[in-house]
């Protein structure tokens, strides 16, 4: 990683800690990334299946201070050399985000400097501004997490009105279902996406509900996971997972395609682009030859995509952010 020099610009430190990871990240103006550093307690939550939210926030606690020494660290600058502060304020887990948002408050107000908060989606989108592949609105983005999964008409960089979201599960909490269901621990999206390499996504046809415009809806294929492994028996499944897990992922992925091309074509014929965490998936990726992909590496959260997005917002001044709050949903 090339050390910054004078002619960097400003250096945003970002901060992340909505959900499971706990991150920080040194980001210049020009969206150049001099470290992300990413701590995921996936391990810590996985006999759970599922998120903890008190075990998360006391977790990032540990790690928040850690985390944001090591992106400094690896970015070769000091504190003196930030100009400003980028903290996700929400949508998350409301304990887990207060982690980061205090963090940034302290840090801030210590150095007088202007903190920036952040929509933790409109973060996902800012991936795509990153160098050195960054891309220039207008474009038609899906954004498919573990939260999430929403169509988005992205006209400026700092702001997206929604075409289309899920109306139960979210795409990356189907991929984390299935996986729960075919015995692959959590979170499964990645572990899917290995397995089906090895499968028949032909073997078995799962139902994806076509809901009207542009709205997604995946409660019932996660059904039809159940029972099809529920009528195979313990032995049969564990012939058929890769075929299973191939043919639950391509249905997934057919129904992102599906409607994210029918957005694009609805917003005269659009780019498209793909954010967040299931825009990892392998399937998803080689099946949009066309669309600008969040680059691997900031996909599934983190803080450079979160002092990206601050490149483009207003910053409060100090001290006016201190009585600054999270919020736990979309607003
Ligand atoms: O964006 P993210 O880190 O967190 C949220 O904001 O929700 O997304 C995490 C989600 C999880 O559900 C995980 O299973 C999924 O992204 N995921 C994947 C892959 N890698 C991560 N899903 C499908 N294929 C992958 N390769
Ligand atoms: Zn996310």
């Amino acid at each position: 990683m090339e050390r910054p020099d004078a002619a960097a610009g400003a250096l945003i430190l970002g901060i992340e800690t909505s959900c499971d990871e706990t991150a920080a990240a040194v980001v210049s103006e020009s969206g150049e990334v001099l470290s992300s550093v990413v701590s995921s307690q996936a391990d810590l939550h996985a006999r759970y299946g599922g998120v903890v939210p008190e075990v998360a926030s006391r977790r990032h606690l540990e790690l928040v201070t850690p985390v944001i020494g090591g992106a400094l660290e690896r970015a070769g600058v000091g504190l003196a050399a930030i100009d400003r502060i980028a903290v996700t304020r929400g949508p998350g887990l409301v304990g887990a985000l207060l982690v980061g948002i205090s963090a940034a408050k302290a840090i801030a107000w210590a150095r007088r400097l202007p903190l920036v908060p952040v929509d933790h989606l409109l973060g996902h989108v800012a991936s795509l501004f990153l160098r050195p592949a960054a891309i220039e609105p207008p474009f038609v983005c899906l954004l498919a997490s573990g939260g999430h999964t929403m169509l988005l008409d992205v006209r400026a960089p700092e702001a997206f009105t929604i075409l289309g979201s899920t109306l139960d599960d979210a795409a990356g909490e189907a991929f984390d279902k299935g996986a729960r269901l075919l015995g692959l621990g959590y979170p499964g999206g990645a572990a899917i996406d290995r397995l089906a390499k090895e499968g028949d996504p032909t073997a078995y046809r799962f139902p994806v509900a076509r809901v009207p415009g542009l709205d997604f809806s995946f409660s019932g294929l996660k059904t039809a996971l159940l029972y099809t492994v529920r009528d195979l028996g313990p032995d049969e499944l564990e012939r058929r997972r890769a075929d299973l897990a191939a043919s639950y992922q391509r249905a997934i992925v057919r129904a992102l395609v599906e409607r994210l091309e029918a957005a694009s074509r609805g917003a005269g014929e659009a780019p498209v682009a793909v954010v967040g965490g299931v825009a990892a998936n392998s399937e998803l990726r080689g099946s949009l030859p066309d669309a600008a992909l969040a680059p691997l590496a900031y996909c599934t959260d983190n803080a450079a995509m979160i002092a990206s997005a601050a490149r483009f917002l207003t910053a409060l001044p100090c001290p006016s952010y201190l009585d600054l709050d999270a919020y736990a949903s979309a607003a």
